[in-house]
């Protein structure tokens, strides 16, 4: 892609990444895609912000060329050393010696574990400026959102924040880089609760402080390194992040997830039970079949729904495998204060039931039902699992 100037003398030299099959080498975009968005601002001082994966290089140096020579940067912002945002960093120390890294005093240190580097860094505080001609930065501490190191940094006269994963998501950018000239915004902010779900969650507090950080602050532009830049809804993606950081410690929206998995049709033939109840009280449903949907897309659902049910048979005397894994990541994730009904098939001894309620224990979850089945399910089972799916829902429909 071209560079975009994004504001006077503010450009955006990102690169798409469509290669990647799994984020962190465990997260699936291969459909969808990620960008990794760079700043270059250019000034009596030129400052590029955040860096790339080590993919591209030729066409990332190649957007910077197109405005400047590589060897007028005088400063690398590094918000965040995750290598996402770092991987070319060694590169360009080779053709740009003479910039100097801006990092926090967490990131100089991960700066050199990651990449040996300890020279010509400069370690900035919380809310330190920095004047670099007309355009000052500002950088604001805000740890673990995602990396203890990790910082956010705004330019005051225009008034941007350049705020790295924060506010970011998946999905490469498809020609337009603005929330105003995108028309498949729907895709991306799916993608961005995916993202929020699987890279951020787990520092939801933290996601909370930073936004309260920034609160008096005047944004009138997110540019974050991942995703659309949003310039007409800006405050769009900051409610957002800021109320999917609040599902972490109360109920979610008014929707249930519904997982199951099914060894020989029984456990599937009763969850269709289920899903009529639910579907006669009108609460909006979403379906994974565990055993076939990657974790990352069911955490987006669990982490928006209130109500789960878990739909598995007993396994070797326990949880059928592929919902244990997906109930345990649940658990990493810290996904919590969800109203929950467990059923599923045995043929003997049972168990399964009993393993997902160890599992999500810790996690504040409310079970109110289980319905274990032997064998095949009867006439009367499956009138059971209808009242089963209807009672969840109604419960969850008249919570406050
Ligand atoms: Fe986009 Fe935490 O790296």
């Amino acid at each position: 892609m071209r560079p975009v100037e994004i504001k006077p003398g503010v450009y955006w030299v990102g690169v798409n990444d469509r290669f990647t099959q799994l984020f962190e080498g465990f997260w699936p975009i291969g459909q969808e895609g990620i960008s990794y968005n760079a700043y270059l601002l250019k000034d009596e001082k030129n400052v590029l912000i955040d860096l790339a994966k080590s993919i591209k290089t030729d066409e990332f140096f190649e957007q910077i060329e197109e405005i400047i020579p590589i060897s007028d940067i005088n400063y690398v912002v590094i918000n965040h050393l995750e290598p996402d945002h770092t991987g070319i960093i060694t590169i360009l120390r080779k053709i740009a010696p003479q910039a100097e890294i801006i990092v926090s005093e967490k990131g100089a240190t991960l700066l050199k574990a990651f990449y040996h580097i300890d020279h010509k860094v400069r370690v900035v505080k919380d809310q330190e400026e920095l004047r670099i001609g007309k355009k000052i930065l500002r950088f604001y501490s805000t740890p673990f959102v995602h990396w203890p190191e990790t910082m956010m940094t705004y330019e005051v006269t225009e008034k941007v924040l350049f705020s790295c994963d924060g506010f970011g998501g998946y999905g490469a950018l498809r020609g337009a880089i603005f929330d105003d000239e995108c028309t498949e915004k729907d895709f991306y902010l799916r993608e961005m609760l995916r993202y929020y779900t699987n890279i951020v969650a787990t520092f939801s507090r933290s996601v909370l402080k930073a936004i309260e950080k920034l609160s008096t602050v005047p944004i009138e532009m997110v540019a974050p390194s991942h995703g659309l830049i949003w310039r007409k809804e800006p405050s769009l993606v900051v409610n957002l992040y800021k109320r999917w950081a609040e599902y972490a410690f109360s109920p979610a929206e008014k929707g249930v997830s519904l997982l199951y998995g099914s060894m020989y049709g029984n456990t599937e033939k009763v969850m269709s039970s289920v899903l009529k109840g639910i579907s006669q009280a009108s609460l909006p449903v979403e379906v994974f079949n565990v055993a076939e949907t990657h974790v990352s897309y069911i955490l987006a659902s669990l982490w928006k729904n209130r109500g789960v049910i878990i739909g598995a048979p007993t396994y070797e005397g326990s949880l059928f495998p592929p919902m244990a894994q997906v109930l345990e990541m649940a658990s990493l994730k810290h996904v919590q204060f969800k109203t929950a009904a467990i059923f599923g098939s045995y043929g003997w001894s049972g168990g399964a039931s009993k393993r997902a309620r160890e599992i999500v224990l810790p996690l504040k979850w409310d079970i109110v039902d289980v319905f274990d089945f032997n064998g095949g399910p009867t006439e009367e089972d499956l009138k059971r699992a209808e009242a089963f799916g209807f009672d969840l829902a109604q419960k969850i429909l008249t919570q406050p």
